[in-house]
């Protein structure tokens, strides 16, 4: 029993080390609109585990239900991602970048009718979807979410 104890205790000590996890920039970091800041994500590929694409948005709103909604979160798309694992991505060909934008969300966009809005010190949501598979029956890819929370245009110095 206490085998067995110490044995999931490893074990969810091993699963939580491993990946799904966005390592940069940290939980709490405050960001300005239109700053450059590190981005780094560690993904589930493993031995035995492939990762496939990652996606990561920023949200301004975190979704309150997985109903259809118009007004379902609001946000950025950065983009879709690879990573290289091998086998599943021997050679990178679409890496994230070392560094993302904060999109400065008092801009408009620049043609229609969308506008922006100046707002302070906002929690905002650094989101990252990834794709990834093991070798068993898999009824589609498995989705990991990870989300650190980040300190949009912080009224205290964090950059
Ligand atoms: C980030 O911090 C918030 C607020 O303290 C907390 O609720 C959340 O669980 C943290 N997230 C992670 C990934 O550590
Ligand atoms: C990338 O982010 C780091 C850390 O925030 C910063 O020091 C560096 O200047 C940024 N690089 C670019 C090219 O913006
Ligand atoms: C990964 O993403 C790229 C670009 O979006 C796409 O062409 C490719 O099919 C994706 N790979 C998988 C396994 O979904
Ligand atoms: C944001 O604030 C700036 C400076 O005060 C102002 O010029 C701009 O019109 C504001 N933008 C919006 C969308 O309110
Ligand atoms: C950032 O916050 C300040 C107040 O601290 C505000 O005056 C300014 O409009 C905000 N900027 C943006 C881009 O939202
Ligand atoms: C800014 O937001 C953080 C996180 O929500 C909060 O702890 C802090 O008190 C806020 N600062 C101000 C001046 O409101």
């Amino acid at each position: 029993m206490f085998l067995v104890a110490i044995f999931l205790a490893l074990l969810a000590g091993f699963v939580s080390a491993n990946g799904g996890v966005i390592t940069t920039p940290t939980n709490g970091t405050v960001i300005m609109p239109g700053e450059s800041f590190a981005f780094s994500y560690d993904p589930m590929a493993d031995y035995s585990i492939s990762t496939y694409n990652y996606t990561v948005f920023l949200f301004t709103k975190l979704p309150s239900s997985l109903f259809s909604s118009t007004e379902w979160s609001n946000g950025h798309y950065f983009g879709r991602f690879d990573y290289p694992n091998y086998p599943a991505v021997p050679y990178s060909t679409h890496p994230a970048p070392a560094n993302l934008t904060m999109p400065d969300f008092s801009q408009s966009p620049r043609t229609g009718w969308g506008s922006g809005a100046n707002v302070t010190n906002a929690t905002v949501y650094l989101l990252v979807l990834e794709e990834w598979l093991t070798g068993s029956d898999n009824f589609g890819l498995t989705m990991s979410l990870a989300i650190n929370e980040l300190i949009y245009n912080g009224t205290t110095s964090g950059s």
